[in-house]
């Protein structure tokens, strides 16, 4: 118990205070001769023990009060002590503990909201740093330590951004003059190369605020990767330059057969039929090249929407069999149809479903070793998810060339695939298709055995 720990003198002088009147009292009647000395030993006695009761438990009372008011600051709320002896206290502490639940609610809603702050800091998708005035990392958020690594807390920014422009970006953003103020500018921007793998293309975003945050950050920097910006702009490059390339060596062969037939072969009959012939091939590979070049422009444009048509499947794979029929007989391939009889609709476009499967059948009867079966199986595959696996016993496609299958003009063999009419735009047609349908296309395939490519499309 608390009141066994109060000091002695504490005691004293309670008592001494409690007792001082009632022994002025009992002095001056003795001494002034109305009171004898045996009745006024005994009042003295008397009101000795019983004074000493009472400041005793008062005292315990205040002890529990003084104990209880220090308790209200900590986590949870004491229980309210019985305080009989010192009734005033228990007004007292009763008015306390208004006070110190009102405290309480306040701080819960300053957690509340440092929390909500750091919550947003977090969902932002860019790495967030804030540091204070001395350049210290005093907030990161969720993405930033993702990107970076958990960073130790008032370390200098200099030991997460190794980055000479950077940190003289921010040290100037941060310069204060001999009156104080701020003579930099108030925001910056750094082009900076994050090393690691891959290597990032960054821009680093630096602003200055008004005024230090509640957490002592002055300038914040926002991370905004620009890789895949990058990324795009140089494969536009390239794609540029290829489709051009496409085009040259057609255009390069029919002007030459034209001087010719102009100038040596102007009156050689056989000739002519032949370069007519060899021109009207050349032609008609630039032609295919241009349609698949609209195509996949066309598919592109509307990438993000997704067709949202029910789709049978089994028709569209009807419909290229027919097309493609011929093909299969002049390479004596045999193409099979294999359709579940439970395969639901799909949810697509119809016409770009066909051009995946005609692409992916055309590509499998080209590359299919003569005499050998070209299999199309389409079945549910539960989950509201369906697949159709197109397989060839072709010569395979090496795995290092599987992950760049898709892209444009990539080809295992460029002169192959030339030679046997192809854009090597076909995969990425798929591709896009295939994405805009918010499916998937898994390639297997194994040298010398064959290969596998699977269009996974929502069911209906
Ligand atoms: N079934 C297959 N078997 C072997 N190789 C294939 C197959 N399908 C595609 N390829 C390879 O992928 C490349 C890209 O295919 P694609 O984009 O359709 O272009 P292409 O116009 O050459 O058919 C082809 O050039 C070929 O090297
Ligand atoms: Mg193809």
């Amino acid at each position: 118990m608390a009141d066994q720990s109060l000091p002695l003198r504490r005691h004293l002088i309670a008592n001494a205070v409690a007792l001082a009147p009632s022994y002025a009292a009992l002095g001056a009647l003795y001494w002034s001769g109305n009171l004898a000395g045996r009745p006024a030993l005994i009042a003295l006695a008397c009101v000795t023990a019983i004074t000493v009761v009472l400041v005793q438990r008062y005292l315990v009372s205040l002890a529990r009060f003084a104990r209880f008011v220090g308790e209200l600051s900590g986590e949870q709320e004491p229980v309210m002590p019985r305080l009989s002896f010192a009734p005033a206290t228990e007004e007292l502490a009763s008015a306390a503990a208004t006070l110190a639940t009102g405290w309480r609610r306040q701080r819960a809603s300053i957690d509340n909201l440092a929390a909500s702050a750091q919550a947003v800091v977090d969902g932002l998708p860019d790495p967030l740093i804030g540091v204070d005035r001395q350049r210290r990392i005093v907030r990161t958020n969720r993405a930033a330590v993702a990107l970076l690594g958990t960073m130790g807390a008032d370390r200098d920014l200099s030991t997460a951004l190794r980055h000479p422009q950077l940190l003289s970006a921010i040290d100037s953003l941060l310069e204060t003059g001999a009156d104080g103020n701020f003579v930099g500018p108030d925001q910056t921007a750094v082009e900076i190369v994050l090393a690691g793998a891959p290597e990032l293309d960054v821009i680093a975003h630096a602003r200055r605020l008004p005024r230090a945050a509640a957490d002592g950050s002055l300038a914040l920097i926002v991370l905004h990767d620009t890789t895949a910006l990058r990324r795009a702009e140089r494969m536009r490059a390239d794609f540029v330059a290829n489709a051009s390339h496409e085009l040259k060596t057609p255009i390069a062969g029919i002007t030459g057969f034209i001087e010719t037939l102009r100038g040596p072969a102007r009156d050689d009959a056989t000739a002519r039929e032949r370069f007519l012939g060899i021109m009207a091939e050349q032609a008609d590979r630039m032609r295919r090249l241009v349609d698949d070049l609209l195509m996949l422009s066309r598919i592109e444009q509307h990438e993000h929407a997704r067709p949202d048509a029910e789709v049978d499947i089994g028709r569209v794979l009807l419909g290229v069999q027919d097309l493609l029929q011929l093909k299969a007989a002049s390479r004596s391939v045999a193409l099979e149809l294999a359709t579940d009889p439970a395969l639901p609709k799909a949810v697509g476009d119809y016409d770009e479903l066909t051009i995946v499967f005609q692409n992916l059948i055309d590509n499998a009867l080209k590359y299919a070793k003569p005499s050998t079966v070209v299999r199309v199986t389409a079945r549910p595959l539960g989950e509201g998810q369906l697949s159709v696996a197109v397989s060839d016993e072709g010569d395979g496609i090496p795995a290092a060339h599987l992950p760049r299958l898709t892209e444009r003009f990539y080809r295992v063999d460029t002169a192959r695939s030339r030679q046997l009419g192809g854009t090597g735009l076909g995969l990425a047609i798929v591709k896009h298709v295939v994405n805009r349908h918010r499916g998937r296309l898994d390639i297997q395939s194994t040298p010398g055995k064959g290969s596998t490519f699977t269009v996974t499309l929502p069911a209906a």
